[in-house]
């Protein structure tokens, strides 16, 4: 990163590894990370650049598997101490937050000043209210109570006999379906928090009753309309609720195109403006840390060498 611009964004996927094992194993993850870091690394750098050109070295810390944070963690503090620049800790969730920032030669459409904006992922279904001026800060509007959107996702296309990661595979059936079946939406009323826990037993049940006469493409459809429906309804309550000017989607789930229609109708029929970052910037990728670590720079944070890789911890504000 030069700032907010992405100068490489080295994505080393995980997920045939996954697909092996039908999720996934910390330890495997943890093993396979081992293995990736130093080549990423030298494959990161610009062809006209070195480790001493870099002014600082950005890290995701928390929240997630340890063992796989602590590779990055370890590898991080190892170039520290080498070039003797800042290091910045960053939260996985502020980075999916704060992609928007990112500028590349295909994107550059950050919004201007307080928006909403909507995150999910695998592991995360959250609303979160974004102050970028100073003091920079954020506000949970509301999360999942229990499973995330992209669990769903990905446990209904176990269900109906998709792969992993499941998503991408329901998106593409559900081209071929209509949504017939009805499935439960989780609470109920004005609420921005989510459950999808009721969905997935109901996904289970379908499959279990229907059996050989399941129409697969409509279960897809129906799947994917039922998540994105939910999302896209309380997305576009908290942006009225906070009147605020933008709504942005991001994480892994902000690649499926019904749920991006979904938000850009309801932002155009409100007149807001709709952000949404293009996928490479969406999924899990080094970009956004780079983002979210020029904030906090900007801001004068820095880690030390105490840095810790932690498995859970609150999306934080800035001091
Ligand atoms: O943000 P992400 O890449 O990794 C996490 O931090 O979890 O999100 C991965 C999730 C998976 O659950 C995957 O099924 C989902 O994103 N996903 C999709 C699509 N592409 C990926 N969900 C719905 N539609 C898609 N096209
Ligand atoms: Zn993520």
């Amino acid at each position: 990163m030069a700032g907010r611009d992405v100068l490489s964004n080295v994505v080393s996927s995980q997920v045939e590894l996954h697909r092996k094992w039908g999720g996934i194993v910390p330890e495997a993850a943890a093993r396979a990370h081992v293995e990736a870091i130093l080549p990423v690394l030298e494959e990161a750098l610009p062809d006209d650049m070195g480790l001493e050109d870099l002014g600082a070295i950005a890290v995701t810390n928390r929240p997630g598997l340890v063992g796989a944070l602590s590779v990055g963690v370890t590898a991080a503090k190892a170039l520290k101490a080498l070039l003797g620049v800042p290091l910045i800790g960053v939260h996985h969730i502020e980075a999916h937050v704060l992609s928007p920032y990112a500028r590349t030669s295909a994107f550059d459409d950050a919004p201007d000043g307080d928006h909403v904006c909507l995150v999910v992922s695998g592991g995360h279904t959250e609303l979160v209210a974004v102050f970028p001026a100073s003091p920079f800060g954020y506000a949970i509007l509301g999360q999942t109570i229990d499973d995330a959107a992209g669990e769903a996702f990905d446990k209904a296309a176990r269900l109906l006999g998709l792969g992993y990661p499941g998503g991408a595979a329901i998106q593409q059936l559900a081209s071929g379906g209509h949504p017939t079946y009805t499935l439960p939406r989780g609470l109920s009323g004005d609420t921005l928090d989510f459950s999808f826990a009721g969905f997935k037993t109901a996904v289970s049940r379908l499959v279990e009753k229907e059996g050989d006469a399941l129409r697969a493409a409509d279960a897809a459809a129906s799947v994917q309309e039922t998540i994105c429906g939910v999302l896209a309804k309380r997305a576009l309550l908290a942006l009225d609720e906070q009147n605020a000017e933008a709504l942005t989607v991001v994480g892994g789930v902000a690649a499926n195109r019904r749920l991006r229609e979904l938000l850009a109708d309801g932002c155009a029929r409100s007149g807001r403006r709709f952000v949404a970052p293009p996928i490479e910037l969406c999924t899990d990728n080094a970009a956004m840390i780079g983002v979210a670590a020029s904030f906090r720079l900007a801001a004068g944070e820095r880690s030390g060498f105490d840095l810790e890789a932690l498995p859970n911890a609150e999306l934080p504000g800035i001091s």
